[in-house]
């Protein structure tokens, strides 16, 4: 969850690592910190609250060091203070270190360390490692070449039990950084004269797109020339440089006053390229490059399993709703964080897949390891190229819907939508739906980035309906059918970023509790678009009407409504049912976008969230 860059080279180290630490503090911003080394011995700065404090705060003290590490936060072990922010240094002064992950046996570290008389500044589990590395660093013959600190980490974490993604410095030593991951990714940079060692490609971007992705159990030592990894059992590994395809650009705001506004609009590019390459020749159904699965294999599944977390599950029920409804496959959905200990009966010739925007979130990683240690295929559904997900799947979609800073996913989500009806379409096309079917159904999902635009020209529309709204505490949004788990997100997007309670249903569930909460004070948000139901969700509005509570009402175009039923109407555009879905979503998050902004809340950082969850 929390970000780490580290640099090493020619330049200054701490302008960079403050710069890189802003473009990860989407990942946590409760606290942040640097460690440079300057005139020989090391010089930390560390401060609560936004990286800006903490820009401030280096500034009055002018380090020119250029070999450092950074940290932005996001607390698990130990209140939001300035002693809790890393980098943490060990009592003896020699090591400093950032962590991303937790340590669960750092109690008894602790207690071990402290029986050798090392002290502890900090509530953290961080500190207890970096005590633990001091003490083996201590122990370890001082060396000419720089194995000293390596071997120091290595036995370090031989005792270590839990997560970590970290970045080790020793005093005296600005020639050498140590990097180690374990269930925390990390990535190194390969620069000119420099390398770069973060949480996250986007604050290695601005200097190189040259990149290795380190693999669990992996040390990497890294200089300001060279760099070379080894496993913590000591075997050697060959890296692999990969070539990041975004730049810098793709992780600015542009003229946006949030990145979350940004990413809404470019949903219509992101889904473009959710589905570039990926239709048959014949336009009747849709292909996918990497499912490193045989279309014949494909053919035999009787069941798909698909487990993900927050938005990303609501992108999964989806799924279930068009795969049931097109190709007539059982389909299940759970979150992630239950499957992984819920140990469900699988079916034989199930097929299991997780989704995953970040592809680095703990929960759905436990799932699909658990899948695979079961016996099955794992696919995965994922937008960052590189990510543990990915790599641990058997195979999968990218999403290529380009870097999502804002921590309420948006784009993501209804690229995630989008494959999730192409796979219907696939399933479909290798079942009973028919070659006709099939090419409607390909026209439709080319259409939908021209419906999204036409979505998104309702924006002040939705933003004048907003400041009529954002008041109210509570809210309640309801959909049927595919458009239920769309409710979902809806209520999830409002909560995470305006902090109004918000509660998803289907339209007819109301009656058999929720209504007990309408009143003139809980606004209903109904997803209500033409079809069999309509007139059945139009009853249900009445219901709400008819106890004072306020209705805005999500209608198809040319739809009309029992005057003075709705409050407010929004419209949108007639399309396939399986686009509906990605098309309702629109109105979804501008409505929670403009509310949290009329609110004053800090969008792109709601509190107490971060964008990738990688802690259970
Ligand atoms: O990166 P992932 O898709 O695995 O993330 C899963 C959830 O943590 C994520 O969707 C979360 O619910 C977002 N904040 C939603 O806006």
């Amino acid at each position: 969850m929390c970000g780490i860059v580290g640099y090493i080279g020619k330049q200054k180290a701490t302008p960079f690592i403050i710069e890189g630490l802003k473009r990860l503090e989407y990942r946590g911003y409760d606290s942040a910190g640097v460690a440079v080394h300057q005139d020989g011995s090391i010089r930390v700065a560390k401060k609560t609250g936004r990286v800006a404090n903490l820009d401030k705060e280096t500034a009055r003290h002018n380090f020119t060091g250029t070999c450092g590490i950074g940290h932005t936060r996001w607390a698990t072990h130990g209140g939001v203070t300035d002693a809790n922010a890393h980098p943490h240094v060990s009592s003896d002064g020699k090591i400093a270190l950032v962590h991303n992950g937790v340590i669960e046996n750092y109690v008894s570290i602790k207690k071990f360390l402290t029986g050798k008389g090392y002290t502890f500044a900090s509530e953290t589990d961080s500190e207890v490692i970096c005590n633990l590395i001091a003490y083996h660093y201590d122990k370890e013959p001082e060396t000419a070449d720089s194995s000293r600190l390596l071997e120091s980490v290595r036995k370090t974490l031989s005792h270590v039990e839990g997560t970590y993604g970290m970045v080790v410095t020793s005093e005296g030593n600005s020639e050498e950084l140590v990097t180690a991951r374990k269930g925390s990714p990390l990535i190194l940079g390969i620069g000119k004269d420099e390398n770069i060692v973060a949480s996250d490609v986007s604050a290695i971007v601005a200097r190189t797109q040259n990149v290795v992705y380190l693999n669990d159990n992996e040390i990497a030592h890294i200089t300001p020339d060279n760099f070379s990894i080894t496993t913590v059992d000591q075997s050697s590994i060959t890296p692999v440089i990969d070539t990041v395809d975004w730049s810098i650009e793709n992780a600015e705001m542009g003229d946006h006053a949030h990145f979350m506004i940004k990413e809404i609009f470019e949903q219509p590019e992101a889904l473009e390229n959710a589905m570039r390459g990926r239709f048959s020749e014949d336009g009747s159904t849709a292909q996918f490059g990497g499912l490193n699965i045989s279309a014949n294999e494909f053919r035999g599944v009787e069941r798909f399993m698909f487990c993900s977390c927050g938005t990303g599950l609501h992108a999964c029920m989806v799924t279930e709703h068009l795969i049931e409804m097109f190709a007539h496959v059982p389909v299940e959905c759970d979150y992630a964080s239950e499957f992984r200990y819920r140990n469900t009966p699988l079916f034989r010739n199930t097929l299991f897949f997780v989704m995953s925007q970040s592809g680095e979130t703990i929960d759905t990683l436990a799932a699909l390891r658990e899948a695979k240690r079961k016996g099955y295929k794992v696919l995965a559904v994922n937008n960052v190229v590189g990510s543990t997900i990915a790599r641990e799947a058997d195979g999968g979609i990218y999403q290529h819907a380009g870097h999502e800073v804002g921590v309420a996913s948006t784009k993501a989500f209804t690229s995630q939508l989008l494959i999730g009806a192409m796979l219907a379409l696939y399933i479909g096309r290798m079942r009973d739906l028919s070659y006709g079917a099939g090419v409607d159904f390909v026209n439709a999902l080319k259409g939908t980035p021209e419906l999204v635009r036409t979505g998104l020209k309702q924006a002040s529309h939705i933003q004048a309906i907003a400041k009529r709204f954002a008041h109210y505490e509570d809210m309640l949004f309801l959909g049927r059918m595919s458009l239920f788990p769309i409710a979902l997100e809806g209520a999830l997007k409002l909560k995470e970023i305006s902090y109004i309670h918000a509660e998803g249903y289907p339209s007819a569930e109301m009656k058999h509790g929720p209504i007990a909460l309408i009143s003139e004070k809980c606004p209903s948000v109904f997803l209500a678009p033409k079809g069999e139901l309509f007139n059945k969700t139009v009853s249900s509005m009445q219901e709400i009407k008819a106890r004072k509570g306020p209705v805005i009402a999500v209608i198809t175009e040319g739809t009309v409504l029992p005057e003075g039923l709705a409050d407010e109407i929004i419209t949108i555009p007639d399309c396939h049912e399986a686009v509906l879905p990605i098309v309702a979503s629109i109105p979804m998050q501008l409505l929670s976008y403009y509310i949290a902004v009329e609110r004053g809340c800090d969008v792109d950082k709601p509190r107490n969230l971060a964008k990738s969850v990688t802690v259970e």
